[in-house]
């Protein structure tokens, strides 16, 4: 143990943040590592960011028992690192791990993940505007078979990335008709890498026709927006702000809630409602949706530029970025503390006990 200690010490040491930091591409040297066997977690601590050995019939690789988190730590004006609703971030992380038959990772290791990895780093958050230490939970499954069933010993990974914001301008989405992201009782309200790798397809077909991402349909109807393929998505019509309501298919985003509950705080009207997406494009036509955006932990707030379909047909926003922009500085002001923060969302990184307490709740 003292010489893992050793090596994070000395790699810590030499470590210097690149110049440019794109999304999700810089890993940072250290990660936490926690094992679960014989039936209980056992402590975790800071290890050297390495590969991690997987037999090759484990079941993270053979059957995708696999789920992570996406979330961030930020920079203060002050001197400590923050946390953002990290609480959301595990209670949504105990539901992809149940969801898939995987341990769920007690609060208190959670939050000690976050403590040690956040601590070890902090002098290597990023401070610029919307730029942090972009901070990955994983977990998956190790035991091999071949026969379907779940495992008995899983790895729980920290792994951290200073980053810029995931998409730091305007999107071209397509609305996708074709393939579905997630099926009706399904896995698509959880956070499990399956979700993913079955957008890739559609994600593909629609950048070739010149797009950036793709509009998800509900699976059962085919008719009513869901979200992005990493984003949920929402909508300016009349003044007021609409998302598609949580239909047990699509992520139910700490970003989403945010806006909407900010929104809400600074006097706009908000609606969480099934969407069906030709009426959108008509409200789109007649004037009265003015405005899209896709929102997440990544991208912050992503302005969409215009909504299309596969055939070429396309409809451009009126007033993008408007309101989408103040929602923006209102969370990254909360975000980064440059602001008051009305519904205690904040917590620091440092003190393992609060952030503890601050999990739990
Ligand atoms: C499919 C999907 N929808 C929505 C979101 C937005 O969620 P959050 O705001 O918690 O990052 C994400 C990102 O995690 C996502 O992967």
């Amino acid at each position: 143990m003292a010489s893992t200690e050793t090596a994070v010490a000395g790699i810590l040491a030499d470590y210097r943040l690149p110049a440019e930091i794109p999304f999700g591409v810089e890993f940072a040297p250290v990660m936490y590592r926690a094992d679960y066997f014989d039936g209980e977690w056992h402590a975790g601590s800071l290890v050297p960011f390495a590969d991690v050995p997987v037999n090759p019939a484990a079941t993270a690789l053979q059957f995708g028992q696999q789920a992570f988190e996406g979330m961030k730590a930020y920079k203060s004006t002050g001197s400590r690192p923050l946390l953002f609703r990290p609480n959301l971030n595990w209670r949504r992380f105990a539901r992809s791990a149940d969801r898939l038959r995987m341990p769920v990772l007690p609060a208190a290791l959670f939050a000690n993940a976050l403590s040690a990895v956040v601590g070890a780093l902090a002098e290597f958050i990023p401070g610029g505007r919307g730029q942090s230490l972009y901070l990955r939970p994983t977990l998956f499954g190790l035991d091999p078979h071949f026969a379907v069933k779940g495992s008995d010993r899983f790895v729980f990974l920290l792994i951290a990335s200073p980053s810029d914001a995931y998409y730091a301008g305007q999107i071209r989405i397509m609305i996708e008709r074709e393939n579905f992201r997630a099926a009706s009782g399904g896995t698509g309200d959880v956070k499990v890498g399956g979700n993913y790798a079955a957008s890739l397809l559609a994600n593909e077909n629609c950048v070739a026709r010149g797009f950036d991402q793709s509009l998800w349909l509900d699976p059962k109807s085919g008719e009513n927006i869901e979200e992005l393929s990493a984003m949920n998505f929402m909508a300016v019509i009349d003044g007021e702000l609409h998302t598609p309501a949580l239909s047990g298919s699509l992520l139910e985003g700490v970003t989403r809630d945010s806006l909407l509950r900010l929104a809400k705080h600074l006097g706009i009207k908000v609606s969480s409602r099934t969407m069906p997406v030709d009426e959108l494009v008509r409200d789109i036509e007649v004037g009265r949706c003015s405005e899209l955006f896709a929102c997440g932990t990544g991208a912050i707030v992503a302005p969409i530029a215009a909504i299309g379909e596969a055939d070429g047909r396309e409809w451009s926003l009126r007033d993008v970025g408007q309101m989408s922009s103040k929602l923006r500085d209102a969370l990254l002001d909360i975000q980064e503390a440059n602001s008051d923060d009305p519904f205690g969302w904040v917590v620091g990184a440092d003190d393992c006990e609060a952030l503890t307490a601050f999990v739990e709740q």
